[in-house]
């Protein structure tokens, strides 16, 4: 076992019956590292991060958390992690601090110790003020930071979260990324978070896992990733009717990577679109194609997850977002 190492993953598979929801799937995180998994809903994600926090029992494979085998020693892994599932699990009827008093009492935290650790994550997640205040009173932000507050009272070496912003407005998801970044900064902690917004893997992750239908596509940080694909920037252009001619026209271009069909549009991988989105215009009206609109941007994960996947996440969000509601599968289905 490498002590370095915070996680250590290897072929981890879980079945439920017929489904296989975590299939062969290895990694390693260093410790101090902000490691994230990124894939749509019902990717696996939840399924992985319950193993490796001892809630669920491997098919097959091994995890190592802390340097401690989940399945041989879930009490030990148990004491180092602190976990944030996907559901808020802050009690409404409680105001934040009993929230945190209650659970630094279960991990035997004393009394002194314990209210003053208690106070000084409250200040850092800036509720203070709210301390005393019922949970039932708090905004779905507020909730979500002082159930992030609430795993660090046992002073974990490992954070994991699952979907920490779903559900959050733009603007409350942007303090709780503050909040995380900090945390990375200053102590030793080593983070695990799972999402399906590409933006929060890309502005907090060191490293980050593309997980589709339970396999790991691709790994990397984000910009290995970005520069893994072809070109620099993404034109998508919609036109009347995609001829052949029109095909090869595109093909042609000397800044042309990469020209993909979707299905009413086509997304073409080019070298500094800006600048050559004039002369894409021009060799379009030349092979005759008439064009309803076309838009650039610089590629992100999304574009990451569609060349590997060959689909969008939004795409297969829209899809699955319907039946999952939100919070994913009840658990108590399986073990
Ligand atoms: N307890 C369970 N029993 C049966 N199937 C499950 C259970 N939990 C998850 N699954 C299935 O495993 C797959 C992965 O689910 P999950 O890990 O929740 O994905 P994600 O968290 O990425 O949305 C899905 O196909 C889901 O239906
Ligand atoms: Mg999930």
């Amino acid at each position: 076992m490498d002590s370095e190492k915070a996680i250590t993953v290897t072929e981890l598979t879980k079945k439920f019956g017929p489904v296989t929801a975590v299939e062969h799937v290895s990694f390693d995180v260093a410790r101090g590292e902000f490691f994230g998994f990124l894939g749509p809903n019902g990717a696996g994600k939840t399924t992985l991060i319950r193993m490796l926090n001892t809630l669920l029992r491997p098919t097959s494979g091994k995890a190592f958390v802390s340097g401690c085998d989940v399945r041989e020693e879930p009490g030990e892994v148990r004491r180092q992690i602190g976990v944030v599932p996907q559901a808020m699990t802050s009690d409404l009827d409680l105001t934040g601090y009993e929230n945190m008093d209650l659970y630094g009492r279960f991990y035997g935290i004393q009394g002194r110790q314990r209210r003053e650790r208690i106070k000084l994550l409250l200040d850092t997640v800036g509720l203070s003020a709210r301390a005393d205040d019922l949970v039932a009173t708090y905004s779905g932000g507020m909730r979500r930071r002082l159930e992030i507050a609430r795993v660090l009272v046992h002073r974990p070496s490992i954070l994991f979260l699952d979907e920490p912003t779903i559900g959050l407005d733009p603007q409350s998801r942007r303090v709780v990324w503050n909040f995380l970044r900090k945390l990375i900064e200053g102590d030793s902690m080593t983070i695990f978070l799972t999402t399906h917004y590409m933006e929060e893997a890309e502005s907090l992750c060191n490293r980050v896992a593309i997980i589709d239908a339970g396999r790991i596509v691709v790994m990397g940080s984000p910009a290995e990733l970005k520069a893994g694909l072809p070109g620099n920037d993404v034109i998508s252009l919609l036109v009347v009717d995609s001829s052949e001619r029109l095909l090869s026209a595109l093909g042609n271009m000397p800044f042309v990577h990469a020209v993909t069909p979707e299905e009413n549009s086509l997304r073409i991988h080019v070298d500094n679109g800006a600048m050559n989105l004039p002369l894409l215009i021009d060799g379009v009206r030349a092979a005759g194609a008439e064009i309803v609109s076309v838009s650039v941007h610089e590629q992100s994960l999304e574009d990451v997850f569609i060349h590997y996947t060959g689909k969008s996440i939004r795409e297969e969000e829209a899809r699955k977002v319907s039946f999952l509601v939100g919070a994913g599968i009840p658990q108590k289905l399986g073990r």
